[in-house]
């Protein structure tokens, strides 16, 4: 295995305890690189990172910040929900010890194009803390990862993208023939790696854009029903009704609109999520792209 360049050798993993930072810890640390994990010292999660992983708590302050980001050459933000509006008081401390890369935690749809956080206004933070990089990146460097749909996370939850893989029903939205990018949690994990493996001035100050697969709606209830047998009952609706469906929720009060809203700009067509139009990055990192239903077998395999 080579070792990466030495460029980039110690990497903090930051919320590093959720799916994304599960996966970038397993990644980094097969590519041969030094891994700190940083948690909320509040974390009710358990941790189980493996023994050579340095773990780090933190409140957030500059203060209990500062140990974690000492020796570190690159960061990479797995945060998540509420965590998005911290990573400004990242910046600043990777900066202040300074880190050369900060990856922020993005690994969705592509939040340079002016839409996405009309799209889905979850994603204001991630714009927010892009333009504080930029405003920074004589300071320090950064690369916005994207990856589209984190394509087995949304097989787990249940009409997620109108899918219902335990009940075996699907919903087309707008005849399910838009393409987009998926990416399996796994290889988000690699390509977090693949990415600070690069020379820095390859990756800096960009987006880099990478999947594991460009599919269509239709595909992925194809591939269900060829990797499951029989078919899936079906029904017919619209992007628009979608949208509708997901800000009524969260008017309501309930923040799984934003699920609604996530699978809409996958479907929608709006510039957003289709990678291989707008050029990807796989070839240049020496990532593969995966098979649909090798990944849908695994992925139920991995269930039973
Ligand atoms: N494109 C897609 O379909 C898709 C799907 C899922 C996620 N994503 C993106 O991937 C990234 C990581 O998501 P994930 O699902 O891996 O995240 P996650 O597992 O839900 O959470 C990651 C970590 O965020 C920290 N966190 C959550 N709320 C916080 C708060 N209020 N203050 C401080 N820390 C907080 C927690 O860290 P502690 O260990 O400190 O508690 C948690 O372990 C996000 O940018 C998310 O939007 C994209």
């Amino acid at each position: 295995m080579t070792s990466p360049p030495t460029e980039i050798k110690n990497v903090l993993v930051i919320g590093a305890n959720g799916i994304v930072g599960t996966s970038a810890i397993k990644h980094l640390l097969a590519s041969n690189f030094q891994v700190s994990a940083l948690i909320r010292a509040s974390s009710t999660k358990p941790t189980t990172f493996p023994p050579e992983v340095q773990v780090f708590k933190t409140d957030y302050t500059p203060a209990s910040l500062a140990p974690a980001f000492q020796t570190q050459h690159a960061a990479v933000s797995t945060l998540s929900f509420d965590g998005l509006k911290l990573q400004k008081v990242l910046v600043d401390a990777a900066i202040a010890a300074g880190v050369k890369l900060f990856l922020p935690s993005e690994f969705g749809i592509d939040t340079s194009h002016p839409d996405a956080a009309k799209l889905i206004p979850f994603l204001q933070p991630k714009v927010e803390t892009l333009e504080y990089l930029e405003s920074k990146q004589d300071q320090i460097a950064w690369t916005g990862l994207a990856s589209g749909s984190l394509f087995d996370w949304s097989l787990e939850i249940p009409g997620f993208g109108g899918i219902d893989v335990p009940e075996r029903k699907a919903t087309i939205y707008d005849g399910g023939d838009v393409t987009y990018s998926a990416t399996t949690i796994e290889q988000v994990g690699r390509a977090i790696a693949a990415v600070l493996k690069q020379p820095l001035d390859v990756v800096a100050n960009r987006h880099v854009l990478v999947n594991s697969f460009t599919l269509t709606q239709k595909e992925v209830v194809a591939a269900l029903e060829t990797v499951m047998g029989g078919t899936f009952e079906k029904s017919y609706d619209t992007v628009v009704n979608l949208r509708k469906v997901g800000f009524e929720k969260l008017e309501g009060g309930n923040f799984r609109g934003m699920l609604e809203l996530i699978a809409s700009s996958f479907y929608g067509g709006f510039g957003v999520a289709d990678f291989e139009s707008k050029g990807l990055w796989n070839g240049r990192l020496g990532l593969g792209q995966e098979d649909l239903e090798g990944v849908i077998r695994g992925w139920i395999e991995g269930r039973k």
